[in-house]
């Protein structure tokens, strides 16, 4: 059966060259395959599981994408606050325009996702109409896509492509994918705590194992502190003004001090906090995009989460193997 007539229409990705079909087709019958927590089948690339709708988007955007000048990509693991990031990227490149009090800030009028888009699901023809941060000519993407698997156009040290890389505890992300998937509808029944953590051990999900996921990008950042910044989640949440102004240098946009002085910082944060963008309706929205509603995004927004959820054998099973994958890596979460 060919590739495209498997696909649920809710999985289709626009993909507009026969001859890309053709060669992800041709590639799907040589990759490892697995029953991932979606109830669908992930495929391994290059060293990382990828469910099919993925898959096609990173091989395209290898195929296919051309950076501009002072791109920028916010990478994560699922479910490791890209949303978050995306508001905040989003904010603080077009500070100047869109002023962040302002009752016509688009962050009050879209989700971040629509505003940020992901490399992944975009086909080639939209790369280019991506319009997210008009003053510097730049483009605002969001990846899942190992660093490994990135279009080397943008992981090269000849472009000026920037990579913020944001990381967070293994445990609240494993904790805050299982909600995802059972909020989500990809399954017509929800996954077991227990299936989806040896599911998520093993490294079968989207873009796992997260533990080489966070390491790759770990590795680029100290190679090239100029290329690839590393955030982490609960820094974000407990330092977030310093965490912004190094976001800011990092993206060659620092405050001003007229800025600084101004509160410009407080309110972007304040902006792009959990407890606002779950007040604004776009946010709130049940709407479906490929299966995945505006409000799924949000859930509890905390670091920590996981004491609830998990046992002490489980978290102590993920920590273990935290240790073992950064061990001598100079990373600790
Ligand atoms: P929880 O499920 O632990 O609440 P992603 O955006 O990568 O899919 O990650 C989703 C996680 O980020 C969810 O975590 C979600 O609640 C949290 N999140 C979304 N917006 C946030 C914000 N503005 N501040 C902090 N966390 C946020």
């Amino acid at each position: 059966m060919g590739l495209l007539s498997v696909m649920e229409p809710k999985t289709a990705h626009p993909l507009e060259h026969g001859d890309d079909n053709q060669e992800v087709e041709d590639l799907l019958s040589l990759l490892p395959k697995e029953g991932d927590m979606v109830a669908s089948d992930s495929y391994k690339y290059q060293g990382f599981w990828y469910p099919l709708i993925l898959l096609k988007g990173v091989i395209i955007s290898q195929k296919h994408f051309m950076p501009r000048e002072n791109d920028v990509f916010i990478v994560t693991a699922p479910k490791s606050g890209s949303t978050w990031m995306k508001a905040i990227l989003y904010a603080l490149m077009n500070r100047e325009a869109q002023l962040p009090q302002s009752p016509h800030h688009p962050l009050l009028h879209k989700a971040p996702r629509e505003l940020v888009p992901f490399l992944e699901v975009l086909s080639p023809s939209e790369y280019d109409s991506v319009c997210n941060s008009p003053d510097t000519n730049a483009r605002i993407f969001s990846a899942h896509t190992s660093v490994v698997s990135l279009p080397k156009s943008v992981t090269s040290s000849l472009s000026n492509c920037k990579i913020v890389y944001m990381c967070r505890d293994i445990k609240d992300i494993f904790v805050s994918l299982f909600h995802f998937i059972n909020k989500s509808n990809f399954r017509s029944s929800p996954i077991s705590l227990e299936e989806a953590f040896n599911l998520y051990c093993k490294g079968v999900n989207a873009a796992g194992p997260v533990w080489d996921h966070i390491l790759g990008y770990w590795i680029e950042s100290q190679k090239n502190p100029h290329k690839v910044l590393f955030l982490r989640y609960d820094e974000m949440k407990n330092v977030p003004k310093l965490q912004l102004k190094r976001l800011a240098s990092f993206l060659e946009k620092p405050f001003s001090e007229e800025e600084e002085n101004s509160g410009l910082v407080d309110e972007i944060i304040s902006l792009c906090s959990f407890e606002s963008l779950t007040k604004i309706d776009v946010n709130k929205k049940d709407n479906s995009v490929k299966g995945v509603s505006n409000s799924s995004f949000f859930r509890k927004g905390v670091v920590g989460d996981w004491k609830n959820w998990l046992t002490p054998e489980m978290a102590s099973r993920l920590d273990q193997i935290t240790e073992e994958k950064f061990s001598g890596s100079g990373l600790s979460l």
